[in-house]
């Protein structure tokens, strides 16, 4: 009778020990896990995105992504802009706010594409995985510029 008491016991704080590590294994905020540096997107990925581009944003943003009248550059002091951000804030932007007369209209697959060729476009590297969709995942990818830091 005695040990059936404990091994109930046991059971019921085993149970609250898993509620309580499920409730730890959220976290809000991912650490960073890769930067764009380390390869994040197929090079298949990017073709996908060249096109969607062409079709999708060049219009506005020129052809290889140079800017137009009033329309910003996707290449360049772009970068500047997004810079150690996440790839994830960039994809969100494109997301909701691209393309600018029909923003939210881009596949979640389509917008990470695009999001590769601008990637590629700004000298990152390929790698052997495609960027995923997920918003986690994404948030947690830093941008991480080309250009070599000055040393100082
Ligand atoms: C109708 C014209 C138009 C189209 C089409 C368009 N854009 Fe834009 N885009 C703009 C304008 C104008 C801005 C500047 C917006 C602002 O400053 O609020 C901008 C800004 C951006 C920025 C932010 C640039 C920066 O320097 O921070 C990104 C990224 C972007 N566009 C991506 C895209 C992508 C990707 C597509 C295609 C899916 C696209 N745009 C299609 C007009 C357009």
């Amino acid at each position: 009778m005695q040990h059936r008491l404990i091994a109930a016991t046991l059971a019921a704080s085993a149970l609250i020990a898993s509620a309580g590590g499920a409730v730890l294994a959220a976290p809000p905020a991912p650490a960073p896990s890769a930067t764009t540096a380390t390869g994040v997107y197929t090079e298949q990925q990017a073709a996908q995105g060249a096109s969607l581009y062409a079709e999708r944003c060049a219009l506005c943003h020129g052809a290889s992504a140079q800017g137009t009248w009033e329309v910003p550059p996707l290449t360049g002091r772009f970068f500047a802009n997004w810079g150690h951000g996440s790839v994830g804030a960039l994809a969100d932007y494109v997301g909701r706010a691209m393309p600018q007369m029909a923003p939210g209209t881009l596949e979640p697959q389509e917008k990470v594409a695009i999001v590769a060729f601008l990637l590629k476009s700004n000298g990152m590297p390929a790698g052997a995985k495609p960027l995923p969709a997920d918003a986690a995942t994404l948030g947690a990818i830093m941008i991480e510029p080309v250009a070599p830091k000055a040393t100082h």
